[in-house]
């Protein structure tokens, strides 16, 4: 435990409190990932738009997200996770999405680290990412090569189908 702490070169905080997240609250699983340990030398997602890995991305989403953001993170219960606008300006930053949805936000939004370990968090938030749907400008999380790529969602288009599979590639 004390290596995971050691090895978060970026400083993880909550959402509401600022309080340090307690990354070892989140299962053993899913820690030792080549995703995990660069996202916590560098707050950098490798997961965003790589297409091996979000068919199962999307498939957690389904099961932990879109019931109260929507399928498309459209907002429901939830707020909309597909456009430009946050109620927290930190969760355009993956840092900062990975935060909230670690520690939790208010109301109904609660920690997902006992429902989700920490390379499926990455996952859920490169669909998440995939799912934009505003100007590419915006995508902040892309690197400049990603960006002058990428198309905003477009859900009446063909779109990658969700499944179970976890490619070794992605943590599996
Ligand atoms: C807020 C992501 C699951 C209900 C948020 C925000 C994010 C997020 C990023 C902040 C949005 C912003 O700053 O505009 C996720 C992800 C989920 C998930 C990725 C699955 C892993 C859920 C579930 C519920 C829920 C299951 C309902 C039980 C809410 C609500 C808010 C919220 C009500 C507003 C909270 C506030 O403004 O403080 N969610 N969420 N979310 N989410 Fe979720
Ligand atoms: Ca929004």
């Amino acid at each position: 435990l004390a290596s995971l702490g050691a090895r978060a070169a970026i400083m993880l905080t909550n959402t509401v409190t600022g309080q340090p997240l307690e990354l070892s609250e989140a299962p053993e699983e899913g820690r030792d990932t080549k995703a995990v340990k660069t996202f916590l030398e560098t707050g950098v997602n490798i997961y965003n738009e790589n297409l091996a890995c979000l068919p199962k991305a999307h498939e957690l989403f389904l099961s932990m997200c879109s019931g109260c953001h929507g399928h498309y993170a459209e907002g429901k219960i939830g707020p909309g996770l597909n456009d430009s606008y946050w109620t927290y300006p930190k969760n355009e930053t993956d840092q900062g999405l990975f935060e909230t949805i670690f520690g939790g936000a208010q109301g109904q939004m609660g920690p997902m680290y006992g429902a989700l370990n920490m390379n499926e968090m990455l996952l859920v938030m490169a669909w998440v990412r995939h799912l934009y749907k505003d100007d590419p400008k915006g995508a902040v999380w892309l690197t400049d090569e990603q960006r002058s790529q990428f198309k905003p969602f477009d859900a009446s288009a063909k779109h990658i189908e969700p499944a179970e599979e976890l490619p070794e590639a992605c943590g599996g």
